[in-house]
């Protein structure tokens, strides 16, 4: 039965008051959560602000969850590539190591909005390994490739972030096609699907001696508790990455009443 990911983008959404009060909220949900024998490990994890990051994990850490099926943690959004320096405004990785498990690399509004460079995402891929943590690669071709051959365009996002790093260490892929990022229109499981075995391919054929396992792919943009079973239920997809329907306490909870509905795959 493989393990299911939700990882969760509340993106800058929310201030520390409100995440807080949502996290509380999520919380309570879980105590009350049953799950039924047959359901697959669910590893929830939450991306707050980073400023929230601290206060939060500290209310994780002090909450025992009902069931050891159910998983718990946290990640942040973005870090800068060095560990430290004269860098005005960035987040170094030494401020948040003790606090979350995760960091999310090259998310589409990074990349377009801040304008990150696939050199750069490499660096901080190598990074967050090197401190034994989960880098998440956002990757995603734009619209206008999304119908044609958008494999070389994958490729280059892909190999460039893993460039010369050894991966000893679980590393996600999260496939966002930028046209579905806070579109409501989301791309299809089956063209996820798909994309996932290519993601895995490249993977293989450029890095022969890379153990598989290691590697987890997540579908982003726009997935809400009407679709989400249909990703999870999907061969190659391992989880989901939430960004808008995450941070509503009311949709949040529609989304875990259809995960302990999900089957054993
Ligand atoms: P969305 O965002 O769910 O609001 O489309 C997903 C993401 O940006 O990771």
């Amino acid at each position: 039965m493989k393990d299911v990911y939700i990882y969760c983008n509340w993106k800058i959404y929310l201030d520390d008051e409100q995440s807080e009060s949502l996290l509380r909220g999520i919380l309570s949900s879980l105590q009350t959560l049953t799950l039924p024998d047959n359901t697959p490990n669910i590893n929830l994890k939450l991306f707050p602000s980073t400023s929230s990051l601290r206060s939060l994990s500290k209310i994780i850490s002090n909450c025992d969850l009902p069931n050891k099926k159910l998983k718990l943690s946290m990640g942040c959004q973005n870090i800068h590539y060095e560990k430290t320096g004269a860098f005005t405004g960035e987040t170094s990785i030494m401020a948040i190591q003790g606090y979350c498990e995760s960091i999310l690399v090259g998310h589409s509004e990074r990349r377009n909005i801040f304008a990150e460079k696939n050199a750069d995402l490499n660096k901080k891929t190598a990074l967050i390994l090197e401190n034994k943590l989960e880098p998440v690669i956002c990757i995603g071709e734009p619209e206008n490739l999304l119908k044609n051959d958008s494999e070389g365009y994958l490729r280059e996002q892909i190999l460039s972030s893993v460039a010369d790093i050894d991966i000893s260490h679980q590393v996600v892929f999260a496939y966002e096609p930028t046209g579905s990022i806070g579109t409501g229109v989301a791309t299809s499981p089956l063209e996820v699907n798909l994309k996932s075995k290519l993601i895995k391919k490249i993977l293989k054929q450029n890095i022969p001696h890379l153990d598989l396992s290691l590697i987890k792919i997540l579908y982003g943009g726009s997935v809400n508790n009407e679709n989400i079973t249909d990703y999870l239920s999907a061969s190659d997809i391992d989880g989901v990455l939430v960004g808008s329907s995450s941070v509503d306490l009311q949709k949040f909870q529609m989304i875990l009443d259809k995960i302990i509905t999900l089957s054993p795959t």
